[in-house]
């Protein structure tokens, strides 16, 4: 389980992919399409037997059956990648946090058909945020993202500081049994409360891994929480670490870590000190709600490079919308539990219930059911959506295709920041202000699958 973590370097392309874990990004982008496919394999994850019907992505560079691989593009450069189906199910993909056009969004029915087995798609765009992103289905996307389809999407910037070294991680857990196969993704009880909860937990879809990083060096570290379900709530022993982004977008200044909550779909990008002596352990641990379980480790090797956590530069912003408040419509946005109901089929997998609702609408999101959105947008205007959870539980509320400010909470001191997805907290009221700067239907939804896919969808159509 020992990886090396600052050994990868090497030509850079746009659109390489490299095993998750380990990155390095040099310069000297090239706009050549990625294959990206997406497969079913046999898979060792709870390091007992191999887990069959795990679902993965492969591109022509990235090595075969293991974890999806990370995919880097560059700021304002065009990306594309050919996607093709090789799974026995349709399938979509999104490309989570990035402001794209609506045609690129991976939402079938919103914004694209399905991807048939055997079929392709091809997605470009031209990233316009530099950060730690994600790519994923939207289709029948419990069992998809249940099964692994998740991958790191990370977007450079040839002005981003460069660190003596970075590792990804992909955080999420898996519902297998004591015979290492797959149980029973959903269970209606818990998709009513909180969501189903995974057997066994991963990094880069190994238990507890480990990875070298340079003694007294300075080693971005960007977490990914693609779990379906599972709020993390991330401590680091062995080492300190200062946030320098949280969901891709440069953190308003560098913040010191204590704990961070990462919910389902967010990311956080740390920059951490690692220990002067060879051999010292770096310790990342989920630490609630029970016993504190690790994560993940690094471990420090070779000579102190003897850095200071001073040293650490923030991070260019990125270009954002600013919005003008003194002109916002508001938008009432109600995050309720529905009377239990049954739903219909769907090409893309229907849990067959409804537990919850935006607005008192339950819709699953990938289904043609006709609905007319939360809000009608125009172009170029300011909303601010009111977000009021009136449910005992917390929903991590994702938007598509344009980011929002947070500017206010019922609950808590807000961070002036810009982001894609915030944990709604039981019984908070939030703000988010919106520039309407993205034409098109774009879904807003709970990143809790089984709540996303249990009615707590809805979308915001901008013309
Ligand atoms: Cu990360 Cu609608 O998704
Ligand atoms: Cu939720």
């Amino acid at each position: 389980n020992l990886l090396k973590a600052a050994a990868v370097g090497g030509a850079y392309a746009s659109g390489v992919a490299l095993a998750p874990g380990i990155t390095r990004a040099l310069a000297g982008a090239t706009a050549d399409p990625l294959l990206l496919e997406a497969y079913e394999l046999a898979a060792m994850i709870d390091g007992k037997a191999p887990s069959k019907g795990v679902m993965s992505y492969r591109t022509s560079t990235s090595p075969a059956d293991v974890a999806p691989p990370v995919i880097r593009a560059r700021r304002g450069e065009p990306f594309s990648a050919r996607f093709e189906n090789r799974l026995q199910e349709p399938t979509t993909v999104h490309w989570h946090g990035l402001r794209i056009a609506n045609a690129m969004d991976g939402v079938p029915f919103l914004t694209q058909p399905y991807v048939y087995p055997g079929d392709g798609f091809d997605y470009t765009f031209t990233p316009p945020d530099a950060g730690t992103f994600w790519y994923h289905p939207h289709c029948n996307t419990l069992t998809q993202i249940g099964r692994g389809l998740a991958g790191m999407l990370i977007v450079e910037d040839l002005g981003d500081p460069v660190f003596d070294g970075e590792i990804a991680l992909n955080l999420r857990d898996w519902r297998l049994g004591g015979n290492s196969q797959f149980i029973e993704q959903f269970k209606a009880r818990d998709a009513a409360k909180a969501g189903t909860f995974g057997t066994v937990r991963t990094a880069n879809w190994q238990v507890e891994p480990s990875y070298d990083a340079p003694a007294g060096g300075l080693v971005r570290l960007r977490l990914l929480a693609s779990d379906v379900t599972r709020i993390f709530n991330l401590k680091l022993t062995g080492a300190e670490a200062v946030i320098v982004a949280i969901d891709g977008q440069p953190a308003p200044s560098i913040m010191p870590l204590d704990m961070a909550v990462v919910s389902p779909g967010q990311r956080l990008d740390l920059v951490l000190r690692m220990p002067d002596d060879e051999g010292a352990t770096v310790t990342i641990e989920d630490v609630r709600p029970s016993t504190p379980k690790t994560v993940a480790r690094l471990r420090a090797v070779g000579a102190s490079l003897k850095r200071s956590l001073g040293d650490v530069p923030p991070l260019a912003a990125n270009p954002q919308p600013e919005p003008d408040l003194s002109a916002a419509t508001e938008v009432p946005l109600i995050l309720s539990a529905t009377a239990e109901q049954a739903a219909k089929d769907s090409i893309c997998g229907s849990l067959g219930y409804s537990f919850w609702a935006i607005n008192k609408v339950p819709y699953p999101g990938d289904s043609a059911d006709p609905m007319a959105p939360l809000a009608e947008m125009k172009l170029g205007k300011t909303y601010v959506f009111n977000l009021e959870n009136v449910t005992p539980h917390a929903h991590p509320i994702h938007l598509h295709g344009m980011n929002f400010k947070v500017i206010s909470s019922s609950t808590r001191a807000v961070l002036p920041l810009v982001s894609d997805t915030y944990l709604v907290l039981p019984d908070e009221k939030v703000q988010f202000a919106v520039v309407a700067d993205n034409p098109g239907d774009w879904v807003l939804h709970c990143h809790i699958i089984e709540h996303q896919k249990t009615g707590m969808t809805s979308f915001v159509r901008v013309v």
